[in-house]
């Protein structure tokens, strides 16, 4: 059974989208949100529904998505760097495609580093709890790592397909190998299969202090929203003061800022949140960022709403 979730709140109108998204938009750099915020909501219109449609699906429904990306063939391919016409230069980079899909690409450290100085920035004590949702490249995983060394703690990854899963098991093993004789107190986990079912399957409450969301779209209307479907559960596992973020970026929403769903599911589920914006330049044969150059958002949720 498919079911869908009603379009937004009827008071949520289409201007109070339409503020957030301008609050949201790269020029604003730093747009602070909080229901607090005297400009937000007003009364108004009813929103254009079909555009804000979100597609749920139960778990037999999702069972086949998940079997078939965990079983995908992963690769990471080297490419060259090169020039755009109007002489912007991109570097040589490694990708990886799973499947014929571009899934991540190293073009994105910078997004990577903002992403989690932000997150860490906001978290200077540790020993801290932090749960990554995909592995990928494991670029933001080398960044996280960083950050722990000094803060110590639990680093949970997980990771989907059985390619990147292996990836990520040797990946750990050769940084708990690094921190022994380091001596310092800090465990990294790699968890394999649904980040959703995972963290649904989760008994704890309130432990989470980081969770940082990058996966990938498992069809094609999860597109811009696949890090925030499970948002339910990831806020309940967070902690109070826990952060948020994830990747907002897709080929039809390159503006730098969050689109419409994603203002409306993030919205739901904390109340403040924070978008700034990381410059980067994807190579010309990038299939979900035009280049020369992108505003990617980096994103910080804070203070989960609790039902
Ligand atoms: C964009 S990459 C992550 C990139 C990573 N942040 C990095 O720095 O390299 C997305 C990863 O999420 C994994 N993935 C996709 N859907 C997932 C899911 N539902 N649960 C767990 N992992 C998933 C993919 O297999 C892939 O390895």
């Amino acid at each position: 059974m498919t079911t869908h979730l009603e379009a937004i709140d009827r008071r949520r109108s289409r201007s109070w989208l339409g503020t957030l998204q301008r609050l949201t938009q790269p020029w604003t750099r730093h747009a602070l949100i909080s229901p607090q915020d005297s400009s937000l909501p007003g009364e108004g219109g009813t929103p254009d529904v079909s555009s804000l449609e979100i597609i749920t699906r139960t778990p037999d429904e999702r069972k086949p998505l998940i079997e078939h990306w965990k079983n995908m063939p992963a690769q990471v391919v080297a490419y060259s760097g090169g020039t755009y016409p109007d002489g912007t230069r991109y570097g040589e980079g490694r990708r990886l495609l799973i499947g014929q899909e571009q899934v991540m690409d190293s073009f994105e450290e910078p997004w990577c580093r903002a992403t989690i100085d932000k997150v860490f920035q906001e978290k200077r004590q540790g020993p801290l709890v932090v749960v990554e949702r995909g592995f990928g490249l494991g670029i933001m995983s080398q960044l996280i790592l960083e950050q722990m060394l000094s803060r110590g703690g639990v680093y949970n990854i997980i990771e989907l397909n059985n390619t990147v899963y292996k990836w990520a098991r040797e990946w750990a093993s050769r940084a708990n190998e690094h921190i022994k004789p380091l001596g310092i107190n800090l465990t990294i986990q790699v968890l394999q299969g649904d980040a959703d079912e995972i963290i649904e399957q989760t008994q704890e409450a309130q432990f989470i202090d980081i969770l940082i969301s990058d996966t990938y779209p498992l069809v094609e209307d999860e597109l811009g929203i696949n890090d925030l479907l499970g948002l339910s559960a990831m806020t309940s596992r967070l902690k109070d003061e826990g952060v948020f973020t994830f990747f907002a970026s897709h080929k039809d929403n390159q503006g730098g800022g969050l689109d419409e769903k994603q203002l409306r599911l993030t919205y739901n589920h904390f109340r403040r949140f924070t978008v700034e914006t990381t410059e980067v330049i994807p190579p010309s044969d990038c299939t979900y960022l035009q280049g020369p150059k992108k505003k990617l958002p980096v994103v910080l949720c804070e203070l989960p709403r609790r039902a």
